[in-house]
């Protein structure tokens, strides 16, 4: 089994390059379905798990997926005719899967997708995808295991969506572009990772309007077509490098950031005494020897995303006294905190408020990540850490962070990955 080990007690300096969106390039490969002339080029495509994931689910579907991997880009074809059905694999590796439902529908009139574990109201949910696609004209139903959804033609109507889920969003965004008349999502999710694939669709031919307000017009066209699109860098691998600059009081720039794609990340570094210098090509952080505490609550976007809440969180025990985090999107996503606690933490839980206090001296331990960014906030524990930290379950931390021991490395971590049993066999 790899793991990654690390050395605490090194300051990151240097230059750090962020990739492209993983979450932005996942539903922009989803709305390659809807092509049906030309080819969809996509420059800046990270180098993921969940990436190669969705390009295996398309290729299920019957489209044609190149992935020049040295020069980041993706080409898919669409134009042979989609076939309709997910199966559970995919739907099991990838949760993101669930955002073809909407293409899908609108390409072929039907679709039939292994329903998520937990069902449509599981731990993450769909509900509001099918909601909103029903109100478009599709008849779903969900037997079997399936959730399956057929529509003759989708029709524009006003969708109110009650939380502004961002793959919702997505999927009713995409089946509208092919609907007849006007389409309009109020409470819209308004994340940069939709205003991006707003910008595919129009490319493709689509006519949306308003991607990155709350209220989205989608009026149906008859086709899309191929184009080409470079996918925008990932704010949420650029937070994580910004916050573990932060976290070794080092000086670090991430390049390729884009500062108001961060705007909720910045505020609350600055407020906990960091520096952070917008540049043009990218963000600097300088650290600070003692870290005022913060308050913090994620909230959608332009809120603090929940997706960096977890190595937020780490910087929030460096500092001096207490601070608090309010977690509002997802429902106990605080498993990181009991790994950190094996690592000296201190908080305590109130509900879906975290309490830490600092100043937090960590000591290396073995510890395991459990999700993606859970991952990513024990790495960053280590790099502060007292001795060795070995942190296991790594396929997490592929799904999201391309290379993220080597950028590490070479901004001055002494960090290693390593597999233990070619170690051991030594
Ligand atoms: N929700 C519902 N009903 C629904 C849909 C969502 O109650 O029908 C709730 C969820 O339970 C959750 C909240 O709304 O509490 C947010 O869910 P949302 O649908 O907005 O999230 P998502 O589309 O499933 C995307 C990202 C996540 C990120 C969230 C929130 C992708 C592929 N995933 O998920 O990214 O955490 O938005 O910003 O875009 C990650 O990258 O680590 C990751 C989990």
């Amino acid at each position: 089994m790899e793991k990654i080990i690390i050395r605490g007690g090194h300051r990151l300096a240097g230059r750090v390059k962020v990739e492209g969106a993983k979450n932005a390039v996942l539903p922009i490969q989803a709305a390659a379905i809807l092509a049906s002339s030309g080819n969809i080029v996509l420059s800046n495509v990270p180098l993921l798990a969940d990436v190669a994931t969705m390009n295996q689910l398309l290729r299920f579907l019957n489209l044609t997926v190149d992935f020049t991997t040295e020069k980041h880009q993706l080409v898919i074809d669409a134009t042979a005719p989609v076939s309709s059905e997910v199966s559970l694999e995919y739907v099991n590796r990838l949760h993101a899967s669930m955002v073809v439902l909407g293409p899908l529908l609108a390409r072929t009139g039907h679709a039939k997708i292994a329903l998520p574990a937990g069902g449509v109201d599981g731990s993450r949910p769909v509900s509001l995808q099918i909601k909103g696609l029903r109100q478009l004209g599709a008849v779903i139903e969900q037997q079997d295991g399936f959730i399956e959804a057929h529509a003759d033609h989708l029709v524009g109507q006003r969708i109110c969506l009650d939380f502004p889920s961002v793959g919702a969003t997505e999927s009713i965004m995409m089946a509208a572009t092919l609907a007849s008349g006007i389409t309009t999502i109020e409470n819209a999710a308004r994340e940069p990772e939709i205003v991006d694939l707003a910008a595919v669709l129009n490319k493709m031919g689509a006519r949306v309007h308003g991607a990155g307000t709350d209220v989205i017009r989608i009026q149906g066209v008859n086709f899309l077509h191929g184009c080409e699109h470079v996918v925008i860098p990932d704010r949420i691998e650029a937070g994580t490098y910004m916050i573990a600059a932060a976290v070794t009081n080092g000086d670090v720039v991430v390049e390729g950031a884009i500062p108001e794609h961060n705007a909720a990340l910045i505020a609350k570094l600055e407020e906990m005494g960091v520096t952070v210098i917008r540049q043009d090509d990218g963000i600097r952080v300088f650290g600070t020897a003692v870290l005022i505490p913060a308050a913090i609550q994620t909230l959608p976007y332009p809120g603090f995303p929940t997706d960096l809440q977890p190595p937020m969180a780490v910087l929030q025990l460096l500092a001096n006294g207490t601070s608090s985090l309010a977690e509002t999107i997802f429902k106990h996503r605080f498993v990181h905190l009991k790994e950190l606690r094996r690592m000296n933490a201190h908080f305590q839980l109130n509900g879906d408020t975290a309490v830490f206090s600092g100043p937090t001296h960590f000591r290396g331990a073995e510890v395991a990540a459990t999700d993606l960014r859970t991952g990513a906030a024990l790495v960053l524990a280590g790099l502060v850490a007292d001795g060795l930290t070995q942190v296991q379950n790594l396929q997490y931390i592929d799904r999201g962070y391309y290379h993220f021991d080597q950028k590490l490395r070479q901004l001055g971590a002494e960090i290693d990955r390593v597999d233990r049993d070619d170690k051991n066999s030594q």
